[in-house]
C-alpha cells in the first residue's frame, strides 16, 4: 500500500485547537484507507515517467497548451504565497482577496515545452475553479472563478517570443459574465463563441462573447433536476461535448440530454447510466468524446466515454472521514442513436479523479486520480500512480492495459494534457486549502512530470513518421483535400497509416473542455522517394465537426504518432 503512514506521527506536532476535528479526521482515514485497501493490480505493460520540473512554484490546477507549445497553468489566488514571485517586482493588492491582501507571488505560469522552463504570469481576481476555451485565434480565454473573480473574464494570447516579452500576460475584462461561474464547464461553438454551462448555484448558461441577440443567461431546469436533494451539487463541471450535428450532449450527476442550446429545448433524454451513482464533482469521474471517424458518411457516429467516480453519498461520508471505494465501471454510449443505451465496462483499477486524455492514435489515457474518497478539501485517499490505457477499438474485454505507475500521487487539483510531442504533461494536486508542504496527507505537488506512452519507447523509434510537410501553424478549410508527406525510417504497412486531428482542452477537476480528435478520411498512401510517403486527407467537412481553431495533426503508423503540427481549421 502507498500510504503516507509515516505522517501519522508528524501529525502530533501539529494538535492545535483548530485542527483538532481534522486529526480526528486524519485519523480515521487512515484507519479506514487500510481497511478498503484493494487487492493487488495486474502487473504493468508500459509507459515511463520523467520528472521535468520539481518546482514550478504553483500547483498546476487548470492547463491548456497553447499553438505556440506553451501550456499555460493557473492555481487561485487565495491559496497565500505560492513558491514563485511575480515578474519585475510586480505585486497584487486586493482588499478583496479572501487571504492576503497584497501578494507578490505568482498563481499563474507559462511553461515553455521546448525549454523546459517557466515563466510567472499576473492574474489579478481569483481563478479558482474555472474554466475555459481557446478561441479560433489561438487565445486561451478563460471565465469565472471565485469571489472577485466569479464574472471575471481574461484572455491570455500567446505571444510569438514570450521568452523575451515579459509584457505578454493576462488582461482582465471585469463583468464580461452576467452569473458567477464556478464550477462551470465551457464549449466552443461552431461560430467560434463559447459557451459557459452551470457552476455551483447558477443553473443555466450564457455565451462569450456576448451579442446582441445573445446578451442574456439562459436557464438550464437539467441542472436542477441532477443537483441532489442534500445540496452535495454531484453535477457540477458537467461533462460537455459538442455532438456531430452541432448540438451539445451535457451529462450531469448520472445522466445526460442532447442539448439545442440556440433554441434552448432538450432534444434527448438519455437513459440514466447503470447502477446510477453520480460522475460529477465532487464525486468526480470523468468523461471523452471518443475520436471521431468516417467523417465523409451520411451519418456520422459519435461515442462518448464516461469512467469512474464515487458512489453516492461518497462525500459526506468522506467528510466523516469515511473513504468509500472509488467506481470501477465506466458507461459508453452512442449518443447519436436513434435509441442509445448504455453499455458498462469494468476498469481494471477503481478511481476517483482520474483524468481522461484523448492520445494522437486514438486511445484514450486514463490518468491521476485515487482509488478511495472524492473530491474535496482532504477528501480523497490511496492514489492511483498507474495509467491505464483503453483501446477503443479492440474487442469488448481486452481494452484496458495498465501502465508503469508514476512515484507523486496526484490526487484533487491535478491535472495532465496532450503535448504536442507525444507525451502527456501531468501536474498540480493540492487537496488542502492552501499550499501545504509537510505533515499532511498528499502535500502540495509543485512539481510537473510527463508520462511518455509506450508508443514513444526507442523500439518503435523506425516505425514513427515524421510529417516533412506541410510546415506548422498550417491554415486549412472546411472539406479541403490536403497533401500530407512525412518520412518513415523502417517498412511502412500502407494499410495502418491514419492522420488525426486533436483540439487541445482546458484541463481542470478531472475534465478537459474542448478536447477532441478527428480521423481524416484519408486516400491510399503513395510512396514518392526513399523513406518518403504522402496521404492526401480530407479535412472535416464543417464546424459542427471541428469548430474554428488549432488543432494538433498527426500521422500515425502501427498506433505510432508522428510529433504534431500545428493546423488552423478556418
Ligand atoms: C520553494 O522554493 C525554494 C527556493 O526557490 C526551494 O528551496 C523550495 O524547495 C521550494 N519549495 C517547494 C515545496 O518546492
Ligand atoms: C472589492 O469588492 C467590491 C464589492 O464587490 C468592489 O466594489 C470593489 O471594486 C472590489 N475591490 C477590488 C480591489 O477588487
Ligand atoms: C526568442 O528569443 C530568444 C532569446 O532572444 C531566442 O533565442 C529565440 O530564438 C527566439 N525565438 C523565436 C521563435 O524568435
Ligand atoms: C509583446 O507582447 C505584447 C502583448 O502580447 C505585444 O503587444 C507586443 O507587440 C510584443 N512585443 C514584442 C517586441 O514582440
Ligand atoms: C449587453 O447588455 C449590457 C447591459 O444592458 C450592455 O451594457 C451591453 O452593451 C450589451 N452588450 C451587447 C453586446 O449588446
Ligand atoms: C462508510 O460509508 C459506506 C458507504 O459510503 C457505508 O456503507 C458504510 O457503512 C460506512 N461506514 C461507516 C463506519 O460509517
Ligand atoms: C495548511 O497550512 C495552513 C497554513 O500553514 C494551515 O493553516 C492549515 O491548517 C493547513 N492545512 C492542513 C490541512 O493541514
Amino acid at each position: 500500500m502507498k500510504k503516507s503512514t509515516s505522517t501519522s506521527n508528524n501529525i502530533l506536532f501539529f494538535i492545535h485547537p483548530h485542527i483538532f476535528l481534522l486529526l480526528l479526521l486524519l485519523l480515521l482515514c487512515q484507519w479506514w484507507s487500510f481497511a478498503s485497501a484493494a487487492a493487488a493490480a495486474p502487473s504493468s505493460q508500459g509507459g515511463s515517467w520523467n520528472v521535468l520540473l520539481s518546482d514550478i512554484g504553483i500547483s498546476a490546477m487548470h492547463m491548456q497548451l497553447l499553438n505556440n507549445d506553451r501550456v499555460v497553468m493557473f492555481d487561485r489566488t487565495d491559496f497565500g504565497m505560492s513558491n514563485i514571485s511575480l515578474p519585475d517586482g510586480k505585486c497584487r493588492y486586493d482588499q478583496n482577496d479572501t487571504t492576503l491582501k497584497v501578494d507578490c507571488t505568482a498563481h499563474s505560469v507559462e511553461y515553455n515545452v521546448a525549454s523546459n522552463s517557466i515563466r510567472p504570469l499576473m492574474v489579478q481576481t481569483d481563478v479558482w475553479c474555472s474554466s475555459g476555451s481557446v478561441f479560433p485565434d489561438g487565445s486561451l480565454v478563460q471565465t469565472g472563478g471565485f469571489n472577485d473573480g466569479d464574472k471575471v473574464v481574461r484572455v491570455y494570447k500567446p505571444c510569438s517570443n514570450s521568452t523575451t516579452n515579459s509584457t505578454c500576460d493576462w488582461e482582465e475584462i471585469q463583468g464580461g459574465l452576467i452569473q458567477r461561474r464556478w464550477y462551470s464547464t465551457n464549449h466552443i461553438l461552431p461560430d467560434g463563441r463559447q459557451i459557459i454551462i452551470g457552476g455551483r448555484r447558477a443553473f443555466n448558461y450564457e455565451f462569450y462573447p456576448k451579442s446582441a441577440s445573445a446578451n442574456n443567461s439562459y436557464s438550464l431546469p437539467f441542472l436542477v433536476k441532477t443537483n441532489d436533494p442534500n445540496k452535495i451539487e454531484n453535477n457540477l463541471y458537467p461533462f460537455v461535448f459538442l455532438n456531430v450535428d452541432g448540438n451539445l450532449f451535457i451529462f450531469a450527476n448520472n445522466r445526460a440530454i442532447l442539448f439545442d442550446y440556440m433554441k434552448n429545448v432538450v432534444l434527448k433524454n438519455y437513459p440514466e447510466i447503470p447502477g446510477g451513482d453520480p460522475r460529477n464533482y465532487p464525486s468526480t469521474g470523468s468523461a471523452i468524446l471518443l475520436p471521431l471517424k468516417n467523417l465523409q458518411a451520411q451519418e456520422i457516429q459519435a461515442e462518448v466515454l464516461v469512467c469512474g467516480g464515487a458512489p453516492k453519498g461518497s462525500y459526506t461520508s468522506a467528510l466523516n472521514g469515511n473513504f468509500s471505494g472509488a467506481l470501477s465501471t465506466c458507461g459508453r454510449i452512442t449518443i447519436t442513436d436513434p435509441n442509445p443505451q448504455w453499455i458498462m465496462e469494468t476498469m481494471p483499477l477503481a478511481r476517483t479523479m482520474g483524468d481522461m486524455v484523448i492520445l494522437p492514435n486514438g486511445n484514450v489515457l486514463i490518468i491521476n486520480g485515487a482509488a478511495t474518497g472524492t473530491a474535496g478539501w482532504e477528501c480523497g485517499r490511496d492514489p492511483v500512480l498507474k495509467p491505464v490505457i483503453y483501446r477503443p477499438d479492440n474487442p469488448f474485454d481486452s481494452r484496458f492495459e495498465i501502465q508503469n505507475p508514476s512515484t507523486i500521487p496526484r490526487m484533487y487539483h491535478s491535472t495532465a494534457v496532450l503535448l504536442r510531442d507525444g507525451r502527456v504533461l501531468v501536474g498540480g494536486s493540492n487537496p488542502h486549502i492552501y499550499y501545504n508542504f509537510t505533515g499532511v496527507f498528499f502535500p502540495t505537488e509543485l512539481s510537473l512530470e510527463a508520462f511518455s506512452p509506450p508508443y514513444l519507447d526507442s523500439v518503435s523509434e523506425y516505425l514513427r513518421p515524421q510529417i516533412t510537410s506541410p510546415a506548422s501553424q498550417h491554415a486549412i478549410g472546411y472539406g479541403q483535400r490536403v497533401p500530407i508527406r512525412f518520412k518513415v525510417a523502417g517498412r511502412v504497412d500502407i494499410n495502418l497509416v491514419t492522420v488525426t486531428m486533436v483540439a487541445p482542452g482546458f484541463n481542470t477537476h478531472s475534465f478537459t473542455m474542448n478536447q477532441r480528435l478527428l480521423v481524416l478520411v484519408s486516400e491510399n498512401v503513395k510512396l514518392i522517394g526513399k523513406n518518403a510517403y504522402q496521404i492526401n486527407v480530407v479535412t472535416p467537412n464543417n464546424a459542427k465537426l471541428a469548430p474554428p481553431g488549432y488543432y494538433l495533426l498527426f500521422v500515425v503508423h502501427q498506433d505510432i504518432p508522428s510529433e504534431g503540427i500545428w493546423v488552423k481549421i478556418q
